[in-house]
């Protein structure tokens, strides 16, 4: 069957976990070719396993100017050119408060959400240039889009992304490449079991468990898949979108609808927390 991304090559950072890793597989399955550019191999290698060939990793760190232009370079160079790019590397930075703040902290958080993307773009738009066209989507989130969704600095780098999503699109529109940031609500990955302070070995279960329950402080009662954002990144990256460009998406079960959300967020995500903490305790 034909997929909507046939004959299509899309680069994703931060495509071996979480959000990222959701896309890559369902990019894939859509009849893309896609580069993988992350820190670790993650589930790089069980996508290899199904989609052969149609997939390379390359390791990346997207702070690293050499990098992306090499990631971008490899997808050229294997699949002939680059039609879509999701920048979507990111982790939560530095969470001190503003008179704690260490500046290297800060750079490096600014390098990787902010300074990463638009390293992103830089090599990205080249290579679509010249292909006559292509999509730029980007991961930002609500803490972009308002104060308290999350730290102060990371906040500040997403508002960063949605912008530049934004004046990238006026830019870019005459070469035919769109440019769209999508913001996510709380999704069920690693980077948010890491918000709370769960360990790496609680955090599958403490995924499994917040599936499970409605209270995640969205107006639509559940958390966040991963699959809500590639389904997202699908719809941004394929011509369903052919006139959608300048965008900060939402995909958020309407919390960024709601000037009250956060403060229901926080208090639905810590009482899963302490149930969570309660529930490890206590001998079956
Ligand atoms: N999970 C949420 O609730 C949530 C909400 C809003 C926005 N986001 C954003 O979504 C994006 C994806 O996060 P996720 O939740 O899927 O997290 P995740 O931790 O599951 O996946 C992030 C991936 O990015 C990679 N990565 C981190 N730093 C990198 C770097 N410097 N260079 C290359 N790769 C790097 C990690 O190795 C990992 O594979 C991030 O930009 C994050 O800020 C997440």
């Amino acid at each position: 069957m034909a997929g909507v991304l046939d004959g299509k090559v899309a680069v994703i950072t931060g495509g071996a976990a979480g959000m990222g890793l959701a896309t890559s597989r369902l990019f894939l399955e859509q009849g893309a070719k896609v580069v993988v550019g992350d820190l670790q191999e993650g589930e790089t290698g069980a996508l290899a396993a199904t989609f052969g060939d149609a997939v390379s990793y390359l390791r990346t760190d997207v702070l690293f100017e050499g990098d992306v232009e090499a990631l971008v370079g490899h997808a050229v160079q294997t699949y002939g050119g680059l039609d879509v790019l999701f920048n979507n590397a990111g982790y939560g930075g530095t969470i001190a408060e503003l008179d704690q703040l260490k500046m290297e902290s800060v750079d490096r958080t600014i390098g990787v959400l902010l300074r990463g993307v638009i390293l992103g773009y830089k090599h990205g738009v080249a290579a679509m240039k010249a292909r006559g066209g292509g999509s730029m989507i980007s991961t930002a989130s609500v803490a972009g889009l308002t104060g308290g969704g999350g730290p102060v600095i990371y906040s500040v780098c997403k508002a960063g992304v949605i912008h530049l999503a934004k004046c990238a699109a006026i830019e870019l529109a005459p070469h035919g490449i769109r440019s769209n940031a999508i913001c996510p609500g709380a999704i069920r990955t690693q980077l948010l079991s890491r918000a709370y302070g769960i360990s790496k070995e609680e955090a599958e279960p403490f995924r499994a468990f917040l599936a499970e329950r409605a209270e995640a402080g969205h107006p639509i009662p559940r958390i966040g898949e991963p699959d809500d954002i590639a389904q997202t990144a699908l719809f941004l990256a394929s011509p369903a979108s052919k006139f959608v460009t300048g965008q900060a998406i939402a995909v958020d079960g309407g919390y960024s609808a709601d000037p009250a959300a956060d403060q229901g967020q926080r208090a639905a995500l810590s009482e899963a927390l302490k149930a969570f903490r309660a529930r490890a305790t206590t001998p079956a």
